[in-house]
């Protein structure tokens, strides 16, 4: 292996000892709670799980030593990068080294095609060093297959026994810990001996639950847009000349933008939850902005920045339905994908709409009507990270506000700068609180596996406490499942967590929002993440999670 030109800030990480709870510090039993039921439509989850269905929430605790069987283990990233994937997998290498220096850890390449292609490396110490506490996904590389044919399953299994590994261990999003489940189901019930475990990844903080407090990668990410929108804020201050629109990642749930609200205080947020709660239409998102500007407009302030979630369109009703019927008619629609030209391609999506959708697409600026039928990724998903919601909004605004003038109503001048920020946090350097919670993660799955589970989800609890507090084990994922229409039917899935109108995060921000918006000077500059220095400075964990926590 060819090593790495490292900058001094990698070296000097490359020797932090990631904190683990205590409970996993020394020898481990397995805690056995009570029996557990899925979040909703309990009979139809037991019917398609019966043998991973209603498992009992698990928790390690320190205890007497036990001897441990013999495991080879594969791993899989999938799915958009998120700071600490390879803590996961340093914590995994490390925990089955520990219980069984003989176990070996095998890397699928290029996310789970490379278990169904047979791709794969062993992952030696050498290889696991030379990435510890770093960002990325690129010790075995990440994808978006979906696992979801039998023949897929087949695939690998065929590979596990050629290689004798008895679990894979899926790091992912909520997409593919569901594929997890129902791959550990398929397993068992074909009775192939090998156990599939899930460890929650996606900055977009939406795979979160009860027992799953957030998913990693969150938080560095949302450092990472803060330090961002701080430093705009600062040129926009000193300047006094812009507006920036800052679209900021997180596919539909709004977590990264009110969590990047909450450290950085712009003067406009929009929270596409309150969007759809509201029933608001495009005219009313760009009504409220055109508010803020034309008040800050009177006070001779005529800059400022406005946070705008990546997912706002899907959340706007009439969006939503047209969405949704895009979905529906593009999946696997090989004669919409035979046509040549991008007007074939309109007209045959106008005319196969329902009238409502089609009036919606029409009234589209063109170029936005056809990012809505770009490709899909593999989840049958629209791909909202290429649909620029911050220029529509800025040509909207700017056409509203010419109006406003016309009419003597706003006296400002508008100059306005967009922004995206997504793939800049993706793969930063994982914050202390990453790096340990990722690696915690990691060790546990190491000990799930070593129990002989299947079907579990990774899970660290526990988090705003100092990191020996945490709490280590395992959750049935079908516990986390619901029923959902995808693709045009409806499919067991993970409950995908969306911003909660009445959680503290957002109350919080609602009961400031007016002060942030308005002629005082609230702006935050977070500054970037320190990995070294004052625990206040460096370990804090988002304040979304502190305040879901009540802190
Ligand atoms: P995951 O849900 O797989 O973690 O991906 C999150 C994400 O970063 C979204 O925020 C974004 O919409 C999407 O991935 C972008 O996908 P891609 O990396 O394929 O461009």
């Amino acid at each position: 292996m060819k090593p790495m030109t490292k900058s001094p800030l990698q070296i000097a990480r490359s020797s932090y000892e990631p904190k683990l709870p205590a409970a996993l510090q020394g020898n481990v039993v397995l805690n056995v709670g009570s029996a557990t039921e899925s979040v909703a439509d309990q009979a139809e989850i037991k019917a398609l799980f019966p043998n991973t269905y209603g498992m009992p929430i698990i928790t390690f605790q320190s205890g007497n030593k036990i001897e441990y069987p013999i495991v080879n283990v594969g791993v899989i990233l999938s799915g958009g990068q998120a700071p600490g994937g390879h803590n996961v997998i340093a914590g995994l290498f490390d925990g089955l080294k520990k219980l069984n220096p003989v176990n070996k850890l095998y890397g699928f390449l290029g996310g789970p095609s490379g278990l169904v292609n047979h791709e794969y490396i062993e992952l030696t110490q050498e290889i696991v060093d030379e990435y510890r506490n770093t960002g990325g996904f690129d010790i075995i590389g990440s994808g978006r297959t979906k696992l979801e044919e039998e023949a897929q399953y087949e695939k690998g299994a065929e590979i596990c026994k050629e290689l004798g590994i008895n679990a894979i261990v899926v790091i992912g999003g909520d997409d593919s810990n569901t594929n997890a489940c129902v791959l550990a189901e398929y397993y068992v019930q074909k009775n192939k001996g090998i156990q599939v475990i899930g460890c929650p990844k996606t900055i977009d903080g939406d795979l979160k639950n009860e027992m799953i407090e957030t998913s990693f990668g969150f938080d560095t990410a949302c450092k990472v847009y803060s330090e961002l929108i701080g430093n705009i804020q600062r040129d926009a201050n000193s300047a006094k000349k812009y507006w920036h629109f800052i679209r900021l990642m997180g596919r539909s749930a709004s977590h990264i933008t009110l969590e990047c609200a909450l450290q950085s205080q712009p003067n406009i947020c929009i929270v596409s939850e309150e969007v759809e709660a509201k029933n608001m239409t495009l005219i009313d998102v760009v009504e409220d902005i055109v508010k803020v500007i034309v008040l800050r407009a009177g006070h001779g302030l005529n800059f400022g920045t406005i946070l705008i979630p990546e997912g706002l369109i899907e959340f706007i009703p009439a969006m939503k339905k047209l969405i949704n019927e895009l979905n529906d008619l593009l999946a696997h629609n090989d004669d919409f994908n035979a046509l040549e030209t991008d007007e074939e391609k309109r007209q045959y999506v106008k005319g196969s709409l329902s009238p409502e959708s089609s009036k919606v697409y029409r009234d589209l600026p063109k170029g936005i009507a056809r990012q809505l039928t770009l490709d899909r990724d593999p989840h049958g998903n629209v791909q909202v990270s290429l649909i620029e919601t911050e220029k529509l909004l800025i040509e909207m605004v700017a056409k509203r506000l010419a109006q406003l003038k016309a009419q003597g109503q706003y006296k400002g001048k508008l100059s306005c700068i967009n922004h995206f920020f997504g793939y800049e946090g993706r793969c930063a350097i994982p914050s202390n609180f990453d790096a340990d919670y990722t690696y915690s993660l990691g060790y546990t799955a190491s000990l799930l596996i070593s129990s002989g589970k299947t079907g579990y989800m990774s899970s660290v609890r526990n988090l705003t406490a100092p990191a020996a507090e945490w709490i280590a084990g395992g959750v049935p994922i079908t516990m986390m499942m619901n029923m959902e229409r995808r693709h045009g039917s409806m499919k067991p899935v993970i409950q995908k967590a969306l911003v909660k109108l009445d959680g503290a995060p957002f109350r919080y921000f609602d009961a400031h929002r007016n002060d942030w918006a308005d002629e005082t000077q609230r702006y935050v500059y977070p500054g970037p993440i320190q990995y070294y220095g004052p625990t206040e400075v460096c370990d804090q964990p988002t304040i979304t999670l502190q305040l879901e926590k009540g802190l």
